[in-house]
């Protein structure tokens, strides 16, 4: 069944307190719920209604006697209750070790464990499990004191002490109203990491990371991501830690990336655990902005909460803005003042490649939604990029047209109005508006309400005679499923304009009196717009959209020259990488359309430049010489071949690496990092250029890069580079690759973390020489492997999600086989997980893209998926509309 947006209805009773007692048992868990229900004053007559999903129901009572009417439909309780308070009690039993789903309570490793958000609380009682029922909670857990050592749950701990036969109890209370999605409960075998710091306001606080003992060497770089999100959201925001203790637990078996429940974050361990020997630079990057998410969840969505869940980006939306902020701030002041702007810059780009490669397609396919979708038929799949990174991007639009400043002001307002509470996001940008002297509320809306990536057509003139440039700016969005008309959106378009000596030159647009700064935000409302620029000598280059200022697909008509010269001289570092981006992706496409094509000189030599300007930052030239992503530029072919496609890219890093072998060497010399692995941006800037240095030279099969690479793999003391070196032999069609392969799964063989890697470096790999084997094989039997398991979601996310996602050229193997096995692996999964089943099935929503070939042997498999008896809602929702049903 499809929810609309436009139902929303508050209900007429809420929740004061709950008070839950948990008798933990693998297979038999008695959950006791006593709530106590209070008539809304202001809502309409109706009855106590509590959502329940794969439940026993021992019993239920109100005010201790059976229900009066009780009527129960598709897993919906309606309770008939007189008066206007109203104590309900419900003991449910469930089986925490058949659910498979890691939705509601869960074992990981002999501990118990709960995941929420979205509708998980329903699968543990019977309960209003809707975000803006918020009531305050008492927990008390009881538990075998040999197996689960130890019993956390949200808030503070109250009580705890011996039980008869071997187990104990804890009893926590949380002083914080809350919605049910942000309760959790830890039961395991665990061990604390800790540290007490000072609060802004001089309150000591306890910070824990909970972990298995054996993990306790690689905590240390969480801990310090805590304190240094918590330094930051004080500073920054004036936000505090508002409870005495703070705790994150890290579990092995978990769907997404991390969740925020009050005072206890639970982590998957790939976001928690970090030490030189098993992390890469990219994993310690991720634990950062991780850590510092879900720890700004504590305002910007739990004391600050949504509506429903139309409501999403609400707090997800502004939560990853303030993690980019966050992440883009500390890389700065790491990077030291010479080479702050650079690493802010590496970090936009860095989220700007996200969102090409996940929202673009998003919004061009049968999924497309706005950030703030109108309806949905199961919530779980809208945890999405457009959601999280799009939904970022328009609070930074608003960051950017309002300022710092103002924007801090309209979040102190946003606070001050709405502590507390469940909100919309129509409140949100209505107190940004308030807060800012107004601004055109309706207009700015539209990015909530439209789907679709819009594009902003550019073209100049240049007018010799008055020495005067005019641009126009045109926008328009396509078309998306159910959305057929779409109006003007504001888009902040930062511009600036080169001259020919490659500087910047001041901007004076007709009628000002004198010329000001290099680089201005152009306000485009209308669909279409003129500026006016005078006061010019000579024809200058614009720079549009710099620091990627909208997320919008911008069309300009630029020579190849042109895009040369951008590359060596755009001042602003996102467009310097975009214009290599955009350049590299125009060859890329004409290698795919012609078999016989090479790649050009002028590309080689424009190439060969940036890689060679020591000036430049090697995080930055990592960057900026690694080619498009594959997914991105699927999604600018048309029709997409992924073959053709695949050949291209070989060939150009064949080329690259060729023509290039002595500057790429030379990166390889110099750059070594010397000395003890630390993670600081400048060391993970040259790991970063080293490693793409030999994928060139291996790809290319240059003899000293290999032998490189070799080395560089034996003797390697931290992952970064480890890993790095086994990607290039991978990626190569060296007799090494095999050997290198076996000795990192050895060295490697206990870690289930480092074991995911090694999993997704062989479903990711490329096919270097015709007589290899097809990346499907080695997935084949990769699934048998001992350490594999369908069970848990980052297994297949590593060897699944790799090679339907990010191994294109493989995956859609002309003879169909990909594809039928993707239909077996999703059919699979769906029987276990439906979240992690929905996810891979996504692999294939924008299948209409491809060329009628492969069309023609994908929608069978679509076909068969929907066609499955007992498909979970999660699947059928995305298979049907990829469909078209
Ligand atoms: N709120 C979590 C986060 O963004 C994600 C939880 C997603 N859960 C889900 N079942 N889809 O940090
Ligand atoms: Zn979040």
């Amino acid at each position: 069944p499809t929810i609309q947006r436009a139902d929303y209805r508050p209900l007429a009773w809420t929740v004061e307190t709950v008070d839950l007692h948990f008798r933990l048992d693998p297979e038999a868990t008695l959950v006791t719920n006593r709530m106590s229900c209070v008539r809304k004053r202001d809502a309409a007559d109706g009855p106590i209604r509590l959502w329940s999903e794969a439940l026993e129901r021992v019993s239920l009572s109100v005010d201790g006697q059976a229900p009066q009417a009780l009527r129960e439909d598709g897993g919906v309780i309606e309770i008939d209750a007189a008066g206007d308070r109203v104590v309900v009690e419900v003991v449910t039993r469930v089986n925490p070790r058949a659910n498979t789903t890691l939705s509601g309570l869960y074992l990981s490793n002999g501990g118990f464990f709960t995941q929420c958000e979205a509708e998980g609380f329903r699968r543990i009682t019977c309960f209003p499990d809707r975000p803006d029922v918020m009531a305050r909670y008492t927990v008390t857990l009881e538990a075998d004191r040999e197996a689960c050592p130890v019993l956390l749950s949200n808030g503070n701990l109250v009580d705890a002490g011996l039980l008869p036969g071997g187990r104990h109890y804890a009893k926590w209370e949380d002083p914080f109203r809350k919605p049910s999605y942000l309760f959790a409960l830890v039961a395991a075998k665990l061990v604390a990491f800790e540290r007490k710091v000072e609060t802004m306001s001089g309150r000591e606080v306890l910070l824990q990371v909970w972990v298995e003992e054996g993990n306790l060497d690689r905590v240390e770089h969480a801990m310090d991501s805590l304190v240094h999100s918590m330094r930051w959201d004080e500073e920054t925001f004036g936000l505090e830690l508002d409870l005495d203790r703070f705790m994150i637990v890290a579990v092995a078996d978990f769907n997404m990336g991390a969740m925020e429940n009050k005072g206890l974050n639970i982590f998957n361990t790939k976001f928690i655990l970090a030490k030189p020997d098993t992390a890469t630079d990219l994993d310690y990057e991720n634990v950062e902005s991780v850590v510092a998410h879900e720890y700004f969840h504590n305002w910007t969505g739990n004391r600050v909460t949504c509506r429903d869940w139309f409501q999403l980006t609400l707090k997800e939306g502004l939560t990853v803005f303030r993690d980019q902020q966050f992440s883009a701030d500390m890389l700065a002041r790491a990077a030291g003042p010479e080479g702050a702007a650079s690493a802010r810059a590496v970090k936009r780009i860095d989220d700007v490649r996200v969102l090409r490669a996940a929202q673009f397609p998003e919004d061009g396919g049968p999924m497309a939604h706005p950030i703030r979708p109108d309806s949905y038929q199961e919530i779980n799949n809208f945890y999405t990029a457009t959601v999280y990174e799009k939904g970022a991007e328009v609070i930074r639009m608003l960051h950017t047209l309002l300022g710092q400043e103002g924007f801090r002001n309209g979040m102190d307002l946003y606070f001050s109005y709405f502590d507390g509470q469940a909100v919309t996001c129509d409140d949100f940008v209505e107190v940004m508006s308030e807060a800012n002297n107004g601004f055109d509320l309706d207009q700015f809306m539209r990015w909530y309400e439209q789907a679709g990536t819009p594009r902003v057509k550019a073209s100049g003139e240049w007018n010799a005679a008055d020495g005067s440039y005019t641009l126009t700016l045109a926008q328009s969005t396509p078309a998306t499923p159910g959305q057929h008309v779409k109006l003007p959106l504001v888009i902040p378009v930062a511009l600036g304009l080169i001259g020919a000596d490659g500087r910047d030159l001041p901007l004076r647009l007709e009628g000002e009196a004198q010329a000001g700064a290099t680089t201005r935000v152009l306000k485009l409302t209308e669909e279409a717009q003129v500026f006016r620029f005078v006061g010019l000598a000579a024809e200058p280059v614009p720079s549009l959209l710099r620091g990627f200022s909208a997320p919008v697909i911008l069309e300009l008509d630029e020579d190849d020259a042109r895009l040369a010269f951008r590359m060596a001289h755009d001042a602003d570092p996102c467009n310097r990488w975009d214009a290599a981006q955009r350049y590299a992706e125009r060859v890329a496409l004409a290698l795919a359309a012609d078999p016989a094509a090479t790649v050009p000189e002028a590309f080689v030599r424009a190439f060969r430049a940036l890689l060679n300007d020591a000036a430049l930052d090697p995080a930055f030239r990592a960057q900026a010489l690694a080619l498009p992503g594959e997914a991105y530029l699927l999604e600018r072919m048309s029709p997409a071949d992924p073959a053709a496609l695949r050949g291209a890219l070989v060939r150009m890093m064949r080329a690259l690496g060729a023509t290039l072998a002595a500057d790429w060497l030379e990166v390889v010399e110099r750059l070594q990092v010397a000395g003890e692995y630390r993670y600081h941006p400048g060391d993970a800037g040259r790991r970063a250029l080293v490693n793409l240095a030999l994928r060139y030279l291996a790809a290319a099969g240059v003899a000293e890069g290999l032998a490189r690479a070799e080395a560089r793999f034996a003797a390697a003391t931290n992952m970064t580079e480890r890993f790095g070196a086994l990607a290039a032999l991978v990626h190569s069609t060296s007799p090494a690759r095999t050997a290198a392969l076996q000795a990192f799964h050895d060295r490697h063989r206990d870690d289930a973390l480092v074991l995911d890697k090694w999993f997704a470096l062989q479903a990711g790999a490329w096919r270097w020489d015709e007589a290899a084997e097809p990346a499907l094989a080695r997935v084949r039997v990769l699934l048998s492997d001992p350490a594999f398991s369908l069970s848990n979601p980052n297994k297949v996310y590593a060897l699944l999600g790799t090679f339907f996602r990010a191994n294109p050229g493989e995956f859609h193997a002309a003879d169909g086989s990909g594809h039928a096995f993707w239909a077996e692996q999703v059919i699979a999964l769906d029987a276990r997980n439906p979240q992690v089943a929905a996810r891979m099935a996504r692999a294939l929503e924008n299948w209409r893209r491809f060329t009628p070939a492969l069309q023609a042997s994908i929608r069978p498999q679509l076909e068969r998926v929907l066609a499955t008896p007992g498909l979970s809602a999660d699947v059928a929702e995305i298979v049907g509309k990829a469909v078209g049903e």
